[in-house]
């Protein structure tokens, strides 16, 4: 079977009447890493807990491993591991104790050697004798996720899994995800950072507004999307992009002092040297450089208005 998860029409009306999600179509691949990107509000979370059957659809069906999530919740769930967006764990429990238990919670046979290499990959080894309550907050995710990982899922779902964690985590996460990934689980991550999506994904859907707009395979949608801007500090003020530059379609920035360059990040590079080249040209000194990606947040604002 190649496609683990399937959704099908899925809506989700909160109690308050609010629409979270509107007639969601969705396939996950077996063995490839989705990302699923969108702002804050999107319905990202929602999403996620409805497929892993926590929060229950207002319509529609979802599937994992060709089981139904409502009527065969159980099957279904065992497929899955979830690492949520928000820290629950905050117990007496030492980490060892939680983790195993957490195995055994899925009806999984005990497996010390399993939970030994789980806390191992997550650095978590030295602190298995440790409560949980007094671990940090970054050693408290690295619970949620073994956690997770402690019955051995066919799916991983990792809810925002480097929003606001130390730059080590996140590191450890992704080469996690890699050796995930090698071992044929298949991976879900939601995020607002483009950057993730770029490092990690093999296919990204975009959500805005409880709709999913988009799903592209990475390279493809970086290649659409990706727009990066250089902005070139002058050292003398001008009062206008002078003419022969015009093929550049620059803006003008900082009261004249600066001119900025959108390009397509995929792009071949030739674009800037010409630009260099006809700076030069048109005798503009330059003072300094930078580039910047677009944000997540730009890139809706073109979706949205392409729309
Ligand atoms: N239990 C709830 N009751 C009512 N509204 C909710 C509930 N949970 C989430 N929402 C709303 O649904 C929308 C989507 O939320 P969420 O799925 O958490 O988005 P994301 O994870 O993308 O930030 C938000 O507007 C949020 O306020
Ligand atoms: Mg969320």
């Amino acid at each position: 079977m190649n496609n683990i998860i399937k959704v099908a029409n899925l809506s989700k009306r909160y109690a308050s009447g609010f629409e979270a999600l509107k007639g969601i179509d969705l396939t996950i691949r077996k063995g490839e890493i989705f990302a699923l990107l969108g702002p804050n509000g999107a319905g990202k979370t929602t999403l996620i807990s409805t497929i892993c059957g926590i929060v229950r659809p207002s319509e529609g069906t979802v599937t994992v491993g060709g089981h139904d999530i409502a009527a065969d919740y159980r099957a279904a769930r065992a497929m899955i591991g979830l690492v949520p967006q928000e820290l629950t764990t905050d117990s007496f429990e030492s980490v060892r104790a939680t983790v195993t238990f957490s195995r055994g919670l899925f009806g999984k046979p005990p497996d010390p050697g399993l939970i030994e290499q789980i806390l191992r990959d997550l650095s978590l080894w030295d602190k298995k004798d440790a409560k949980i309550m007094t671990l940090s907050g970054g050693m408290k995710r690295r619970v949620m996720i073994a956690k997770a990982l402690s019955h051995e899922p066919d799916v991983l779902f990792l809810d925002e899994p480097t929003a606001g964690v130390d730059v080590e985590l996140r590191r450890d996460m992704w080469q996690l995800v890699g050796r995930l990934r090698e071992r044929g689980a298949t991976i879900i991550l939601t995020t607002h950072y483009i950057e993730e999506a770029e490092e990690m994904a093999d296919r990204v859907g975009v959500i805005s507004k409880g709709q999913i707009i988009l799903v592209e395979e990475k390279a493809a949608l970086m290649a659409k999307l990706g727009k990066k801007q250089m902005t070139i500090e002058l050292q003398n003020r001008i009062e206008a992009v002078p003419e022969a530059l015009s093929p550049f379609n620059l803006g003008l920035a900082d009261g004249g002092n600066a001119l900025v360059y959108t390009y397509d990040s995929q792009a071949e590079r030739t674009g800037i040297t010409a630009l260099l080249q006809a700076l030069a040209e048109a005798g503009l000194r330059l003072k300094d450089l930078h580039t910047r990606q677009s944000s997540l947040e730009e890139i809706f604002v073109n979706l949205v208005s392409d729309r």
